[in-house]
Parts: C-alpha cells; structure tokens; sequence
C-alpha cells in the first residue's frame, strides 16, 4: 500500500529521495498520501505566487522539501496520524538529520507547527500555509503574516497583498474534497 500511496495517479509524486526516505521508515500509507498532498500544494502556492509576485524571494527547494517531510515523524508516532499530539515534530527531524539531511531543510519538520514566531521565515509560513489549505482550512493570523511578509519584501500595499493571497488560497481550497478523499483512502 505505501507504493501504491507513492505512486498512484493524483498529486505530484514525491521528490524520489523523499520516496525513498518514507520506504526506509517503512511508513503508514496514510502518511504518504498526506505528505504528496501537502507537497502538491505546496508547488502549486510557489507557482501561483512567481507567476503573481515574482519579485518575492522564497526558497523554493526549502518549501518543497519542507512540506513533503514536515510529517514524517508520524512514521514512529503513527497516533499521531489520526489524533493530537506533538511528538512526530522533534522526531521528525531527529529522524531527517540521522539520513544526513542538512540542518536547514530538517528543521522544517520540527517547526511546522510553530509558525507563531518572530523569526518565522517566509519558507517555514509557507508550508505551513500549505498544510493548512489543501484541507480546505484558512487561518487568518497565520494569512497576515504571510501578507505582511510579501508586502515587505516586495513593496505591495498590504491590502494589495492580502487580496492577492486571498485569492490564491482561495482557487487552492477549492480542491479539498478531492484530496481529503485521496488520503481518506490510504490505512494508517
Ligand atoms: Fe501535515
């Protein structure tokens, strides 16, 4: 079921170290099929916004990587995939930098879900953006910090860049359904 939940015809495959990563940790299918989702919105959030604020500077391989790993904790916490818990964020990236994943690109996986920091990046926002929209949720204070943080990198107005995102996040959450029922599909 894992290659099934790797491979199958939907969102974006996985970046195949990523693939390879998930077999190593012999992880739930349902896992799999969460982090392709996330991943896939990810893409889809970076290519919206080159195409709407390409002046805005994101590492794009930071926000890939970030958002097709963030929950790969859940592989040792497997509770975690169907209930609270926090646990899978330090295991995460334990687990990353133990397969020689370079500090910067595992911390993703520790933090996703403490964006609520001064010092969030703008990688870091957005995939933890990610991780909320392809279910459809919106989160406002998490959307003004993303506003905030494209207006000043890019001169925009703010009301400028919120309808902008708002937009964007709003043709993404459209979609949700579809990929609830894709990873709905895969046992945990
Ligand atoms: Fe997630």
């Amino acid at each position: 079921m894992l290659e099934e939940a790797l491979q199958a015809p939907g969102p974006r495959p996985l970046p195949p170290a990523v693939a390879d990563l998930l077999r190593a940790e012999q992880a739930p299918p349902r896992l799999a099929a969460h982090l392709r989702q996330v991943h896939d919105v990810a893409c889809d959030l970076l290519d919206r916004l080159a195409d709407e604020v390409p002046e805005l500077e994101v590492d794009r391989t930071a926000v890939t990587f970030g958002a097709a790993t963030h929950d790969i904790g859940k592989a040792r916490h497997p509770e975690e995939l169907t209930g609270p818990g926090s646990r899978h964020e330090p295991t995460g990236e334990r687990v990353l930098l133990s397969y020689g994943v370079p500090a910067d690109l595992a911390r993703f996986a520790a933090v996703h879900a403490d964006w609520d920091r001064p010092d969030a990046t703008i990688e870091e926002l957005l995939v933890t953006l990610a991780d909320k929209v392809w279910k459809g949720r919106r989160d406002p204070d998490l959307e003004q910090r993303v506003t905030i943080a494209v207006a000043a990198a890019t001169g925009r107005e703010p009301w400028d860049a919120f309808l902008l995102l708002d937009d964007v996040l709003t043709h993404l959450a459209e979609r949700a359904d579809e990929r609830l029922a894709f990873q709905a599909a895969y046992p945990v």
